[in-house]
């Protein structure tokens, strides 16, 4: 699987982190975020990484800021984009099984990196249910037209 992992400067050692993790697990990482820590704008990043989703250039995106919100934000704002916030590894799992998220967020300063890798696993590991959340997607990409 081949994944776009991108940050913000809130969000650089934590990357390290999961990327070394995931590549350790046999997952293909593209690196698309600041390598710094200087200070840097989110957007950029969250446009990046769903760019690569939409094109198909990656089968999903993982995205960190200080807190996840801001980088999550703005990538939802790119049409195609499903992209959720985890703090937790049940809610990680269920934005796959339920939401089909296309994107996994979360913040630098907010979660550890154990919690972080174990948020990365269930989120990777789940698989969409489809039925009845095959119709509430389409109706939150009914959304975009609006
Ligand atoms: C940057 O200081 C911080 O605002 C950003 O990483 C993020 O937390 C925004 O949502």
């Amino acid at each position: 699987m081949k994944i776009a992992i991108g940050n913000d400067h809130g969000g650089t050692d934590l990357k390290w982190e999961i990327k070394k993790y995931l590549e350790a697990k046999g997952y293909e990482i593209v690196n698309l975020g600041t390598d710094t820590k200087e200070s840097c704008d989110y957007p950029v990043y969250a446009k990046k990484v769903a760019d690569a989703v939409i094109a198909k250039e990656v089968d999903c995106g993982i995205l960190i800021c200080g807190t996840g919100v801001g980088i999550s934000i703005a990538a939802n704002k790119i049409k195609g984009i499903r992209a959720a916030v985890c703090s937790d590894t049940a809610t990680a799992r269920l934005v796959k099984q339920h939401n089909n998220a296309n994107i996994l967020a979360f913040g630098g300063r907010i979660v550890g990196v154990e919690l972080a890798k174990d948020i990365c696993d269930a989120y990777l590991e789940a698989e969409f249910e489809g039925n009845r959340h095959n119709r509430r997607i389409a109706m939150i990409h009914e959304l975009e037209n609006e």
